[in-house]
């Protein structure tokens, strides 16, 4: 593993990347070696429970092998979902009616009362969404509808008058109703290119806090588990996807309230009680150490955290919890995040490299 050259510098970015943000993904690199390396078919499937977009997922399905993918934001769970599933023939034909409709549509469409939504979304884009909505609603149960909802989630910031993924900040960027349409069919087009070609192995996404597992979460023996954990100071990921949940009517501030690390305790000084994140990767270790088959590999990619002035250790303190928990430290990988890749910006945290720590049972 030390011989692999892990900045991945000429890494090509996925196609999906492009038509969804999510904040701190995998390069699809880094758990596609991970899984070439570790995989040897020790056990019944490839684990992340901290999913995300659905990286590792993908990568394992790549290799015709079964996956789990746990996320406590149900927009993560969304993309995971439409990512590692097929996408059915009709799927433009379908966007592209549900597009006409909507313009043709002459009833008025109640706009749902989301907070502040004056300020963030003009009145003629928020009648677009709110029609945009209903009518995908229309498709609720059948095999299109989580590929209609990721559309729709994907263009919610660009239509908004939110700066951009990581900046609230106020701008008008021109945009009018006809942008959600055929940003909406863009989104459609490009994932239709996307799916092109994906191969099939079962990946189960569920959406739920990773340390309330059970074992009915699992269908068998975890083989490998490849992640990045969220971490204090770093990203709040709720609060990139808020005005998303908002639309797609789920609770924002619930998730705000479950949500691992990147609390806002960690940015004023006068709300920090103390690092928590130790104590919630120890309990997700121990509960872990049961359900991995004997030589299973648990590959946890992270960075180090600044709070207030000092420097925490992630990979150290997983490593040593994950001892603790009875896992052996195999090795802890170091590789530098490309900083041009990077589609959110974490000045505020400095994160420049991130570690791999590779622990066995
Ligand atoms: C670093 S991101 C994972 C990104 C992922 N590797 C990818 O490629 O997209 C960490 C994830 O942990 C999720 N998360 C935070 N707290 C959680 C919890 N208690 N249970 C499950 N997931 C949680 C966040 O929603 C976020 O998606």
């Amino acid at each position: 593993m030390k011989s692999i050259e892990w900045n991945f510098t000429e890494a090509k970015a996925s196609p999906f990347s492009s038509i969804h943000p999510y904040p701190a993904k995998f390069i699809n690199e880094i758990p596609a070696t991970l899984i070439k390396n570790l995989w040897h078919g020790q056990g019944d499937f490839v684990l992340d429970p901290f999913c995300g977009s659905g990286v590792t997922l993908e990568e394992a399905q790549r290799r015709g092998i079964s996956s789990v993918g746990i996320d406590l934001n149900p927009i993560a769970c969304l993309i995971s979902r439409v990512r590692t599933n097929q996408l059915p023939e009709a799927f433009l034909n379908i966007c592209e009616a549900i597009v006409k409709d909507c313009q043709t549509l002459d009833t008025i469409i109640e706009v749902p009362a989301l907070p502040n939504i004056d300020h963030w979304f003009k009145a003629d884009i928020q009648e677009a969404l709110a029609k945009l909505k209903h009518s995908i609603d229309n498709y609720k149960g059948t095999e299109v509808y989580d590929a209609l909802l990721y559309c729709f989630s994907s263009i919610i910031v660009k239509v908004s008058n939110q700066d951009s993924d990581t900046r609230y900040a106020f701008r008008d960027k021109g945009k009018t109703a006809s942008d959600v349409y055929s940003y909406f069919l863009l989104s459609a087009r490009k994932l239709t290119k996307a799916m092109m070609g994906n191969p099939h192995a079962e990946a189960r996404v569920l959406n739920k806090n990773s340390l309330k597992l059970t074992s009915e979460d699992l269908p068998g023996k975890i083989g490998l588990v490849v992640t990045s954990p969220p971490y204090p100071n770093a990203y709040e990921y709720w609060l990139y996807h808020k005005y998303r949940m908002y639309w797609l009517g789920f609770n924002p501030i619930q998730v705000k309230n479950e949500e691992i690390g990147a609390r806002a305790q960690y940015f004023k000084k006068s709300k920090y009680e103390g690092y928590d994140f130790a104590i919630q990767m120890s309990e997700l270790l121990s509960m872990l150490y049961p359900y991995c088959s004997d030589d299973a590999y648990l590959c946890f990619v992270i960075g180090r955290s600044k709070i207030h002035g000092e420097i925490y250790c992630n990979d150290k303190i997983i490593a040593e919890i994950g001892m603790n928990a009875g896992f052996r430290h195999i090795t802890t990988l170091q590789r530098e995040i490309n900083c041009k890749r990077k589609s959110f910006n974490l000045s505020h945290a400095r994160i420049k490299d991130e570690y791999i720590v590779i622990l066995q049972k």
